[in-house]
């Protein structure tokens, strides 16, 4: 039986200098999986890190390691985040011509696949790779950086998306801006899995990401029920 709500805490809102505890707390803090947004500087305005950060911290914890590549082209490195330690691979269907392809590589590797969409890009484009997927991400925020307000016109896209999975093994995840209020409207309309990097990492303290992921996954069970 899969957590009916998972939360997935993204470490680019984490102390970089101190990235390994900071991994040790979210995990002792609750969180279900380990968000790890990279990013190239070219897919996105923004460099973070790759995957040899990827391996340092993967001793931190056995959490699952759920990667979202935000990175252009992704097939020449899908390999190299499989053998760092992650076990989701999410690419985003905007970063080159051959998404299929790109799936059935990460599935190769014995890694479960994801497909992101960026906010202007339509649920159309998932329609022929659903039996290739594991997990889908709705950007809720333009990717690049934390901290970024929460897009709500994308709340129908995310209802048809959860219609188009319906009763497919697929999870359906939500990035950037979600918070303890939005958390509830994501899960109204169908969302499953919620990556959240402010909103847990803010206060910095132990204590302070227990609350915020109990308060934040309280709020997603809530909406759920609606
Ligand atoms: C955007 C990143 C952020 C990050 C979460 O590219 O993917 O969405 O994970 O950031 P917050 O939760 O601070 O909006
Ligand atoms: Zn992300």
């Amino acid at each position: 039986m899969t957590a009916p709500v998972i939360i997935a805490p993204s470490i680019l809102a984490a102390d970089f200098a101190r990235l390994g505890d900071e991994v040790t707390a979210i995990d002792e803090a609750g969180a279900d999986w380990i968000h790890c947004d990279v990013m190239d500087g070219h897919f996105v305005p923004n460099i973070s890190f790759g995957a040899d950060i990827i391996k340092a911290i993967r001793p931190r914890t056995r959490k699952t390691f759920d990667v979202h590549l935000m990175i252009a082209p992704v097939d020449p490195y899908i390999a190299a985040f499989a053998e760092a330690g992650a076990d989701i691979i999410t690419v985003h269907a905007e970063a080159g011509p051959h998404l299929d392809r790109s799936l059935q590589a990460i599935r190769a590797l014995g890694k479960q696949a994801g497909v992101a969409l960026c906010p202007a890009t339509s649920e159309v484009v998932l329609e022929s790779v659903l039996d290739r997927v594991d997990l889908i991400l709705a950007m809720t925020v333009n990717p690049g950086f934390g901290g970024q307000s929460f897009i709500s016109s994308q709340l129908p896209k995310i209802a048809r998306i959860r219609a188009m999975i319906g009763d497919r093994p697929i999870r359906l995840e939500v990035d950037g801006g979600i918070n303890v209020e939005t958390a509830a409207m994501v899960a109204e309309v169908g969302v499953d899995t919620i990556v959240a990097g402010s909103a847990v990492f803010r206060g910095g303290s132990l204590a302070g990401y227990r609350s915020n992921i109990a308060a934040i996954r309280e709020s997603a069970i809530s909406g759920m029920h609606v």
